[in-house]
This record gives structure tokens, sequence and C-alpha cells, in this order.
């Protein structure tokens, strides 16, 4: 296992569309050694998930977990999941703009809007199907690791280019309303 360097915006790796893993290639002892540190690489960067394009890897595999956060307090509890392949449907019109901070875009944070319920159909790290459906702040936790396979980023999806925001200044000027915020969409959609 290993720490991986995460590379950051400008880097044309992040810009690319990550391609699909076959079965074959996901069980093989390389892949796998790969995903265990995708998995350690966000947990030692204090991630709320990580895609492989961010530590330099185009292909189609991604992971969340959350677990009090000290970089995102207000999420909630996310299990450790890594997902391949993935596809994700809207399931309803909710959606909500929610300040995101990427570890590929150091010290910015801004409001994306997300749907607040998407289905999420792809493989687990050993081949097996996965389809689950995600609401609320989760659900913009998945579009965030799905949008990294697109070659996309969150300052693409900022609307409102007044709310980018450095970390400390998130924190002095916007935090306090926003948790509430938070607080509100995971009483309305249970996560
Ligand atoms: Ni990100």
């Amino acid at each position: 296992m290993a720490v991986l360097p995460i590379v950051k915006l400008g880097d044309p790796v992040l810009r690319q569309k990550a391609r699909q893993v076959s079965p074959e290639e996901l069980a093989s002892p390389e892949m796998q050694g790969f995903i265990d540190d995708l998995i350690e690489t966000m947990h030692a960067a204090n991630g709320a998930g990580l895609a492989a394009p961010q530590v330099g890897r185009s292909v189609a595999i991604a992971a969340v977990h959350v677990e009090d956060n000290p970089r995102y307090p207000y999420k909630p509890k996310v299990p450790l999941t890594v997902f391949v392949n993935p596809t994700l449907t809207p399931l309803s019109e909710d959606a909500a703009l929610l300040y995101e901070g990427c570890l590929s875009v150091p010290d910015l944070r801004g409001r994306v809007p997300r749907h607040m319920h998407v289905r999420v159909q792809a493989l687990d790290r050993y081949g097996a199907p996965l389809d689950f459906e995600v609401k609320g702040l989760t659900a913009g936790t998945y579009q965030h690791e799905f949008d990294h396979l697109e070659g996309l980023l969150f300052v693409d999806r900022v609307q409102d280019p007044s709310t980018f925001s450095t970390w400390a200044n998130f924190d002095r000027f916007h935090k306090a309303a926003f948790v509430e915020e938070a607080r509100a969409l995971v009483n309305r959609y249970g996560s």
C-alpha cells in the first residue's frame, strides 16, 4: 500500500474521460493494489472521495468514504465504497447549491448545483454489480467523483463565480450559513 501523489488543476489527466475497466483487468493483482493505494491516498488526504484520474491514472474507478471528516464536518457518514465504470441517473428534479472543494483544486471552494436524488449503477472493486440510490449531500459527493471520471471539475459547474472562496474565507464568511443549509438538506433527504 502506498499514498500516491495527487495531481492538481492544469494536469491534462484531469480533463480526459477515464476509460472503462474490463472485469479481467479489474481482478488483476496490479489493479487491486492500485485500488488499495487509491483508498489509502483518499484517507491520508482526508478526502470525502477520490477518483483515479486524481492520482494520474485515467481509468473509471473512484472511491467515497465519509466518517467525521475534518474537511467537511457537516457531511453525513458514507461507508467506504469503490465504484467502477459508473453511470449516474438523476431520479428527481430536486437540486441544491452545495459548497464543494476538491483535493485537485487547492484552497478553493465554490457553490455547485447538484441533483438531490440519483441512481448509481457500477461495479464494485471485485466486479460485482452495484445498483443503489443516494440522496442529499451524499448524492452530491457521488456526482463530484463521477464528474472526475468524465474529465470535469467542480469549478466547471460553478454558476456564480462570486461564490468562489478560499477555505479560510469559507470558514470565516460562509461556513455558518452553509452548515445550516446542509443540516436542512440532511433533515429533508436523510443524508
Ligand atoms: Ni474532486
